[in-house]
């Protein structure tokens, strides 16, 4: 199979594609014919060995994709070949084969193409965990969303609107309040033109988002946190901008507000039954037409380096998919 190695830490375009043994599933396993991969920030981190899960080396990254069951391991009765399945991994979606696990599929939703459903298990799970079982996000509620474009942002405002949410999008560039206003935005906050907190206290007429879903952090987080409503709740979901805040602690203090860490990938190992039932009504809110991922760019597995520029040069909307069957 043609797999994406990284076999030395190093930028995207440091990593080549090479020809590697077709896996073959051990006990418990499946093989997945690979048909799209859906790139996320985490695997940028990875390649370069600034995540927080680092794989031995070498190694194939990506974590997220879609595909048909190829073959099945001994005591696999859930999962049969010939399965469209959507998966998730901690590495090994950029390549035609992948091998896992076989509690990491899920059904593809049939009203999805592969190359959508390759976006869907990493960023809704994580923006639904969080508003849902973080952040108790209640209708009618108003939430703020920071790099709303992106991708756990993206999920993020369109979960938080179908969850009676009023929604604004905070982003980097007017395109990007555009693609977030599609996704259910009322309003939109350009960051990079317009002071953040003033301008959430102008559209919530003093009063402030009750939920902030943070992703970038950096500079944003502290007047993000500054704009909350009393007892508002702040999710910590990661730091796309590079630095991390420092905040000081009085500010929480005067206002009641929650800082609210989001891991969503250590809550799956602790709490597997509540995240398959998680999935289970993102996968109703799909086949209602409620949610559905936008897939705006697809790209090679040879055009990988592309592909991570366009997320590293700010410029994603939505999903960046590999079209790797
Ligand atoms: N906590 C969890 O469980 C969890 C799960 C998945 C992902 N994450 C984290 O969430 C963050 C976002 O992931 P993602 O896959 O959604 O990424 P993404 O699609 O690249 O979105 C990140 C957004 O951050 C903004 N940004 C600001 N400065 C940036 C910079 N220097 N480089 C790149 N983007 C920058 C961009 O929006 P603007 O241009 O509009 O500012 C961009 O749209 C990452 O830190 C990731 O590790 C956390």
């Amino acid at each position: 199979m043609r797999a994406l190695l990284v076999e030395k830490l190093g930028p995207p375009a440091a990593h080549r594609v090479v020809d590697l043994p077709d896996p073959v599933p051990g006990p418990g396993e499946i093989v997945v014919d690979v048909k799209a991969a859906a790139l996320n920030f985490p695997d940028l981190l990875m390649i370069q060995g600034d995540y927080q899960v680092q794989p031995d080396l070498p190694f194939v990254p990506g974590a997220e994709g879609s595909g048909i069951v190829a073959a099945t391991g001994a005591g696999v009765d859930a999962v049969r070949v010939g399965d469209e399945v959507a998966f998730l991994s901690v590495s090994g979606a950029f390549a035609e084969m992948v091998q896992l696990p076989a509690f990491r599929v899920l059904p593809k939703a049939p009203e999805l193409s592969f190359a959508e459903a390759a976006g869907f298990t990493l960023t809704y799970a994580t923006s639904y965990y969080a508003l849902r079982q973080r952040a108790q996000l209640r209708p009618g509620e108003t939430l703020l969303v920071l790099g709303a474009a992106g991708g756990v942002g993206a999920a993020a405002v369109e979960l938080g609107a179908v969850m009676g949410a009023r929604v604004i999008a905070a982003a980097g560039s007017d395109e990007k309040i555009d693609f977030a206003r599609s996704l259910g935005a009322s309003d939109g906050i350009n960051y990079t033109t317009n002071d953040l907190k003033e301008a959430v206290r102008a559209l919530t007429n003093g009063a402030g988002p009750d939920v902030v879903y943070d992703p970038v952090g950096g500079s944003l987080a502290e007047p993000a946190l500054r704009s909350l409503a009393w007892g508002g709740r702040y999710l910590v979901i990661g730091f796309a901008a590079g630095d991390i805040p420092s905040i000081r602690l009085n500010l929480p203090l005067l206002k009641g507000l929650s800082i609210v860490g989001v891991y969503w990938g250590s809550w799956v190992e602790h709490d597997p039954a509540g995240n398959a039932a998680n999935y289970g009504e993102l996968l109703a809110m799909v086949s209602r037409g409620e949610i559905r991922p936008r897939v705006t760019a697809t790209y090679s597995l040879d055009e990988f380096a592309q592909a991570c520029e366009v997320i590293s040069a700010r410029r994603a909307m939505g999903k960046i998919v590999l079209d790797v069957g």
